[in-house]
């Protein structure tokens, strides 16, 4: 049986396709289309899905969908009413996604198809239903307690759920316009990040700061009975889209969220490019800290009624890493499973695993343990990508390629690595890499100043073969997708300065040899040469999606300072210099 999942007509459009309740491919629009967060129609996504299991549209039977426009339509009529300055825009909002649920038509139109030779059964799934569904029923577990959060999706920014067998009980929602997501978005852009996704910046900004501020912040999300409550006085009116606005082009913008009334508060908002100041750090601390109080309190509340030790959750504050690795001491929960793509691009799993399990009955057997859900391209199309730019490389064997890149990566250079299927989600998890040595003081520099410009706050990720973590880090539990930071153990903290933020913690990924032989076989070769079990590793980009095919990752690869490419069984390395050094004398006339 094969569904495909969709996000669609939001941020992070996604496809996903499922057979007989395995997830055999999924992929985010942007990877394809080239452009962040990406959220119209994801039609490339949809070839490509069916493209990798060999079908056609007329061979899909259900065709699910991560939304629901009528999911808690009284809530929203009931705000809608209260706030008759907003009742043209929800009539709009309402009319533009109606048009949007004949998904028959899109898919015909997408893939160049008769919409009469489409026979599949469609389904609309509420947007936090969704989220839980892609973490749940992904995990190893026939009972959780099942959570969600983001700025907001159908009316809604928070969920609690039952998980059992194949159904999902809905607990409690938290409805707009009160969203622990949107007080993060509203900060966010208060101290200069404007664009949608920022939040993971703040985040890393916030140990920086102090707690000068919680008492203000305690004002602006207070607690109440069922979880929480904004005062609205701090923001702009936002409307049932909670200020989130997706153009007719698929670009994401983001409304502003702050009123007077923050400026009056803690003045003169920063803009973008303006230095940071004590002020900006302090509200990222008060932020952070906030939200993960209320993020337990809520989690607390969950296990009162669900009282197990296993939670699965998703949204897009689940990626929220700092929230997450804190929370086996801060609440009664002790196993994680978060889904890796926690982010809307998720919805399109959520929505299909769902409709597999709950709405057609069929039992659990199938266990998400990692994130390579991509394509993935063979040596002979990477080959021909390496001659059509001109560059120098070799073809090594499996045990050369990890030992010369282990050797480069031990050196101090900076090697893109480029293996396997293409990860799911937004982290890199080994395939779609730049990786580099963790211990050396001025990797952070290095790599801000050759290829990923970030601010200078945020820190870079360790990946750590999994049974060191223990040695190294102050918890246990695992981090296979890179979304729990731990604390770093003190006498550890020198060998991985690279990757110890400013808090002595570490955004860890848990490398098993199970889940990505490569890349496990790497961190060992570099372990082997070092003695230290860890590899830093940053997306495979710059300020653009991640690379996901050869061409990319060799674009990438030539434009910025970085030192070699391994890249399927082959190795190029820059000379000494620059990278035009590299190039034949044909591309070199390009490149000059
Ligand atoms: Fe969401």
């Amino acid at each position: 049986m094969l569904i495909l999942g969709l996000n669609m007509f939001h941020a992070d459009a996604s496809a996903a396709i499922v057979l007989d309740g395995e997830v055999k491919f999924a992929i985010a629009e942007e990877r394809l289309n080239r452009r962040k967060h990406f959220g119209g129609f994801p039609s490339l996504a949809v070839k490509a899905c069916l493209d990798a299991v060999g079908a056609k549209i007329s061979d899909v039977e259900h065709v699910a969908v991560g939304q629901d426009s009528d999911a808690n339509l009284a809530k929203k009529v009931q705000y809608a009413l209260a706030n008759p300055a907003k009742i043209l825009n929800f009539i709009r909002l309402r009319q533009r996604k109606q048009a949007m649920r004949d998904v028959r038509s899109l898919l015909a139109k997408a893939l160049d198809v008769d919409g009469a030779s489409l026979h599949f059964q469609e389904h609309h799934l509420e947007h936090h239903i969704a989220h839980i569904a892609s973490a749940y029923y992904c995990s190893p577990w026939e009972k959780a307690a099942g959570f969600s959060y983001d700025g907001s999706g159908d009316f809604v920014s928070t969920m609690m759920a039952r998980c059992e067998g194949s159904e999902i009980e809905v607990l409690d929602r938290v409805y707009l316009p009160h969203s622990l997501g949107s007080v993060y978005t509203m900060i966010c852009e208060f101290i200069g990040y404007t664009q949608y996704g920022d939040e993971g910046k703040v985040m890393g900004l916030a140990p920086y700061g102090t707690d000068r501020y919680a008492s203000e912040i305690g004002k602006i999300v207070k607690d109440a009975s069922g979880g929480f409550q904004l005062d609205l006085n701090y923001f702009k009116p936002l409307g049932s889209n909670q200020g989130m606005q997706v153009l007719a082009d698929g670009t994401v913008k983001l409304a502003r969220h702050y009123s007077e009334r923050m400026e009056k508060i803690f003045g003169e908002p920063r803009r973008s490019h303006a230095e940071i100041t004590p002020r900006d750090m302090d509200l990222a601390f008060g932020l952070q800290q906030r939200f993960e109080e209320i993020f337990f309190h809520l989690l607390g509340d969950l296990h009162l009624r669900v009282p197990l030790d296993e939670i699965a959750f998703a949204g897009g504050c689940a990626l929220n890493s700092v929230a997450n690795g804190k929370l086996f001491d801060r609440t009664p929960f002790r196993q994680t499973y978060i889904q890796p793509a926690a982010g809307d691009e998720g919805l399109a799993i959520g929505a299909a695993l769902h409709t597999y399990h709950s709405v057609l009955k069929q039992p659990r057997r199938h266990e998400l343990k990692q994130s390579y859900l991509g394509p993935e391209f063979s040596d002979s199309r990477i080959q021909s990508a390496l001659e059509s730019a001109g560059l120098e490389y070799r073809k090594l064997d499996r045990a050369a390629l990890l030992g010369e890149t282990a050797d480069q990566i031990a050196a101090g250079n900076v090697v893109g690595w480029f293996q396997g299927r293409m990860e799911w989600g937004p982290r890199a998890l080994g395939n779609r890499s730049i990786v580099a040595h963790p211990g050396l003081p001025n990797m952070k520099d290095v790599l801000n100043a050759r290829i990923k410009h970030r601010e200078w706050f945020r820190p870079f990720a360790p990946s750590i073969l999994a049974e060191y973590q223990h040695e190294y880090f102050e918890h246990d539990h695992p981090s296979p997708f890179m979304l729990h930071v731990y604390k770093i153990r003190p006498q550890k903290r020198e060998s991985l300065c690279a990757v110890n933020h400013v808090d002595d913690t570490g955004r860890l990924q848990t490398v098993t040899r199970e889940e990505n032989p490569m890349y496990y076989d790497l961190i060992s070769a570099f372990h082997r040469k070092t003695g230290i079990p860890v590899i830093l590793n940053t997306s495979f980009n710059e300020n653009e999606p991640i690379v996901c095919t050869p061409e990319e990752a060799i674009d990438c690869f030539r434009r910025t300072r970085m030192d070699a490419l391994a890249i399927g069984s082959f190795m190029a390395v820059k000379r000494e210099g620059s990278a035009e050094k590299l190039t034949t004398s044909a591309s070199r006339t390009e490149d000059t």
